[in-house]
């Protein structure tokens, strides 16, 4: 497969190639490594209790370790003297939260040292963060292995909230991701928090007739404008995804539907017709969420980095 995807000669092709069904499996650590996720677990947990942010962090994390360079760990590592690293690339302001899969790794080596890499930690931190905050459990695949590459620039190829509609569904089937893992995976949105610098266009100088973006909810947009004026200063200032901001829930696409959204690549979600239903379907039905939130997040934490190693440190290669 991957022989074939050089031979097309597209990078992209090669970096997104979805692992084969063997690469991962549920009982990869079984025998090596049997209380992994129980110390995953732990430290996530712990982490919770002094900062309601991490289960967004994590579940960002992941979402970005995955959409460059497959899932492999690359958004773990540090810079080095010779090389900006992903973390410290443009949007990084999003990212952070990083201490607790330092911590999670930790525990780990502390049991079984030099044997689960920090791709496969992230990943079920992720699931951790999503089941702990109320949202669905499910079971991860494991086997993932560590790249040794991260770079600043590739975070351009993260799809951007100012993202519409055929943006988004280019960098989701770039990756092998249909539109209703676009619709679904934004649910993630439910844990998140943005800062004002993402959603500025569509609150001040929206275009050429509107200030404001005439999709928001009038209302909403005025207690947006307020948190974030027009020439904010206040780095932290933002609005959280959803209003309840701690809890995995549908109230997200509720809120979509209202004209209550952050980014336009939430509001994006409305312009055609089949993403449409399925926000519908979605605020409709927590059930019906949850079902296709985790089949979504095995198929995008499955999207095979091509790493090779098991790193000791999850912030430097070996
Ligand atoms: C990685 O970077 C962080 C933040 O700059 C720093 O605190 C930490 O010591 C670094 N870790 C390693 C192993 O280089
Ligand atoms: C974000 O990246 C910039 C470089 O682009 C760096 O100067 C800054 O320290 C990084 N911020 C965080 C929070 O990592
Ligand atoms: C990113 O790419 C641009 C142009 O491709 C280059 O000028 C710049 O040095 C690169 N930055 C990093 C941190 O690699
Ligand atoms: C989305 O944005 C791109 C780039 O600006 C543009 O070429 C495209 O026509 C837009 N598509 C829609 C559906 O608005």
């Amino acid at each position: 497969m991957r022989a074939l995807a050089v031979v097309l000669g597209s990078a992209i092709l090669l970096a997104y190639v979805a692992s084969s069904a063997g690469a991962l499996s549920l009982d990869y650590y079984d025998q090596t490594c049997p209380k992994l996720e129980y110390s995953v677990r732990g430290a996530v947990k712990k982490a919770m209790k002094n900062d309601n942010t991490v289960p967004a962090a994590l579940l960002r994390m992941h979402f970005h370790d995955c959409f460059i360079r497959g899932c492999d760990g690359s958004v773990l590592l540090n810079s080095t003297a010779k090389n900006t690293a992903e973390k410290d690339g443009p949007p990084n302001i999003s990212l952070h939260a990083f201490y607790v899969i330092d911590l999670a790794k930790e525990a780990v080596e502390a049991q079984c040292p030099g044997v689960v890499s920090c791709a496969d930690i992230l990943a079920l931190a992720a699931r951790d963060a999503v089941a702990l905050s109320g949202g669905p459990h499910w079971d991860v695949p494991k086997g993932r292995k560590d790249g040794r590459i991260s770079k600043a620039n590739d975070t351009s190829q993260l799809p951007a909230p100012t993202f519409n509609i055929s943006q988004l569904q280019q960098s989701f089937s770039q990756r092998g991701l249909s539109m209703e893992d676009l619709v679904a995976l934004s649910g993630g949105h439910t844990l998140g928090f943005a800062h004002c610098s993402s959603f500025q266009n569509r609150i001040h100088n929206f275009n050429s007739v509107d200030d404001i973006d005439p999709s928001l909810h009038p209302s909403f947009a005025a207690q947006l404008r307020k948190v974030c004026p027009a020439h904010n200063t206040v780095r932290s200032a933002g609005s959280t995804l959803d209003p309840t901001v701690t809890k995995f829930d549908n109230v997200y696409y509720k809120m979509l539907l209202q004209g209550k959204s952050i980014f336009t690549s939430d509001q994006a979600l409305l312009t055609v017709p089949k993403t449409k239903a399925l926000v519908s379907k979605f605020a409709e039905s927590q059930e019906e969420f949850e079902k296709a939130f985790v089949k979504s997040m095995i198929k995008m934490s499955s999207l095979s980095g091509g790493g090779q190693e098991i790193r000791l440190n999850c912030r430097v290669v070996r």
